[in-house]
């Protein structure tokens, strides 16, 4: 006899046909990432991971106890210091779990080989990267991959071309504007912090490089300065709020509302306009030259490249925006703080002031020119030690985008090859890497930029990816040699000025971590600024 169906029977048919195919998914799941694993752990003759580096509680805590390690230790300053001693516990390659997602740990030279380089393709930044600067940055740089990425890396090119990179004539405008504002930002007891004039220092001329116009923010004109005090308040917020949301992710999402987007929109408030206004240019030249091609222009008329100017000919307004703050902030933090930490450590050290001294002293108190900058050997030295010791991107993370392998770190040795499943994520810490006694020998925490020099190539670290403040393969830096440039004519510049003396009490003071995307002091850099001498 025919039976009718009544609708709750249908919905429990239902309800159970999904539920038999959902287990059927999972057991499918499981069998084709144990085969995986099993292929190619034999393809390659991987091994575990000997140290692990548990949850508490056997890990029924998930690894939320080790998130919230992580921001009690960002919180006191000793986030990347922990890292460091956790290395010299468990090794050069470790691992965990957090939230059930594998996270590999390591700073091997062949691993960031593998990652960063020859196995590029099989990482990616992860959601959680993408997913927290994205409401800041929108589909800019920092916060793409793939074929998108590839063709902003194309379009990004022409900004960091040598000529751009050697126009020190933008460095030389900001740093006599930096002078005007010195008197009135030291004390009675002559102390002044340099650190956060490098920052108004450095956003003034990042975005006269990529804006077009600097925002004035060290102007001695009250109104000028403070609008744009308030972009980089509303800045520095935004960023800091982006690393709390990083720690926190998941849960990070939660708390968008209250801090990060607020700060957002202001900064693209700041920015619309000049990104509209940049547009409106571009479509006037546009008109104005329609049949008139380039080479017919008369040379007086050719403007100088224009970041801006380039993007607005062929990107959308939200496409410009994101790239925009993407430049700067991969370029304004990065360089005041290696700037901040470079001046920081040379007040303590009347040694390697001296000797920098010496090689400055030819250029008889004139601004370098390009070639006569990069001729200076021991100052290239002090930087590079100072991005080692206090690199300013000190951590780095990667999530495999399908299955591979990290050639070591496997088996009771460690140096056996390892199978990294599809959503692992693998940390660097570039802290640790930097400090590490094994590629720097013992004085590995020691500030000696002669090591730069003792190499056969003065350029070169014991290792191709011993030495990665700019990180390394196709996604490294390219704004390195500006960085470099920058940061070499400011100390020049500020040496031939002044003598620069650590502020009286304040020598034994050690340098301390302040992590907001970047990393810088969160002691700044007080200084005497006295007489050069006559440099
Ligand atoms: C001391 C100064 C600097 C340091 C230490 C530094 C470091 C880095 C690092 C580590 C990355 C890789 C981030 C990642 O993929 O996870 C990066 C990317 C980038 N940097 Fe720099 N940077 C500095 C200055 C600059 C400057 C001055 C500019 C531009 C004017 C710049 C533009 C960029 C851009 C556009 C990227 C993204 C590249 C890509 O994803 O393909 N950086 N930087």
């Amino acid at each position: 006899m025919l039976q009718i169906s009544t609708p709750t029977a249908w919905a429990s048919r239902i309800a159970s046909i999904i539920v038999i195919i959902s287990l059927f998914y999972v057991v499918y799941l499981a069998l084709h990432s144990w085969s995986t694993r099993r292929l190619w752990t034999r393809k390659h003759g991987c091994q575990r991971i000997n140290t692990r580096h548990h949850s508490t509680a056997r890990g029924l805590l998930c690894g939320i106890d080790l998130m919230y390690d992580s921001f009690q230790a960002a919180a006191s300053s000793k986030f990347l210091s922990n890292t460091y001693t956790l290395y010299s516990k468990l090794g050069n390659t470790w691992s965990t779990r957090i939230l059930g997602n594998p996270v590999i740990h390591t700073i091997d030279c062949d691993n960031l080989r593998a990652v960063y380089n020859t196995n590029f393709r099989d990482w990616g930044f992860g959601a959680f990267r993408v997913n927290s600067f994205r409401p800041l940055l929108g589909n800019g740089i920092f916060a793409i991959e793939g074929p998108e990425w590839r063709r902003s890396r194309d379009l990004l090119r022409p900004a960091f071309a040598k000529s751009e990179v050697s126009n020190l004539e933008v460095y030389e405008k900001h740093f006599q504007q930096l002078l005007k504002v010195i008197p009135d930002s030291t004390g009675d007891d002559g102390v002044i912090d340099l650190q956060p004039l490098f920052f108004r220092l450095t956003m003034d001329s990042a975005t006269e490089v990529i804006f077009g116009k600097s925002v004035h923010s060290l102007s001695t004109d009250k109104e000028q300065s403070s609008a744009a005090r308030t972009l980089g308040h509303a800045y520095e917020k935004a960023k800091s709020e982006i690393f709390t949301n990083i720690l926190l992710y998941p849960f990070g999402r939660l708390r968008w509302w209250s801090g990060l987007m607020p700060a957002v929109k202001q900064v693209h408030g700041y920015v619309d306009p000049i990104v509209e206004e940049a547009i409106a240019i571009a479509q006037r030249d546009a008109e104005s030259t329609v049949d008139k091609p380039s080479y017919d222009q008369p040379e007086e008329k050719k403007k100088p490249y224009s970041f801006l100017r380039e993007l607005a000919s062929c990107a959308s307004k939200e496409k410009i925006r994101g790239e925009l703050l993407s430049v700067l902030l991969a370029s304004r933090d990065t360089t005041a703080s290696l700037l901040s930490n470079t001046i920081f450590i040379l007040s303590r050290r009347p040694d390697i002031m001296s000797r920098l001294l010496d090689e400055l002293a030819p250029l008889d108190g004139q601004s370098p020119t390009y070639p006569q900058l990069k001729k200076l050997a021991y100052l290239d030295a002090v930087l590079k030690e100072s991005l080692r010791l206090h690199p300013v991107a000190p951590t780095n993370t990667r999530t495999a985008t399908r299955a591979t392998i990290l050639p070591r770190g496997g088996g009771p040795d460690g140096t056996s090859p390892v199978y990294v499943a599809p959503g692992t994520q693998v940390v660097t810490s570039i802290y640790a890497l930097h400090r590490d006694p094994k590629l720097w020998g013992a004085a590995a925490g020691a500030f000696e930029p002669a090591r730069w020099l003792s190499r056969v190539d003065r350029r070169s670290p014991p290792h191709p990816f011993a030495f990665l403040p700019f990180l390394a393969g196709p996604r490294q830096c390219p704004g390195q040699g500006l960085a470099m440039a920058e940061a070499g004519y400011m100390v020049v510049r500020l040496l031939q000025t002044f003598g620069i003396r650590c502020a009286p009490g304040e020598e034994s003071h050690e340098w301390v971590e302040h992590l907001a995307v970047t990393c810088e002091n969160l002691r700044g850099c007080r200084v005497v600024l006295g007489d050069s001498g006559g440099m």
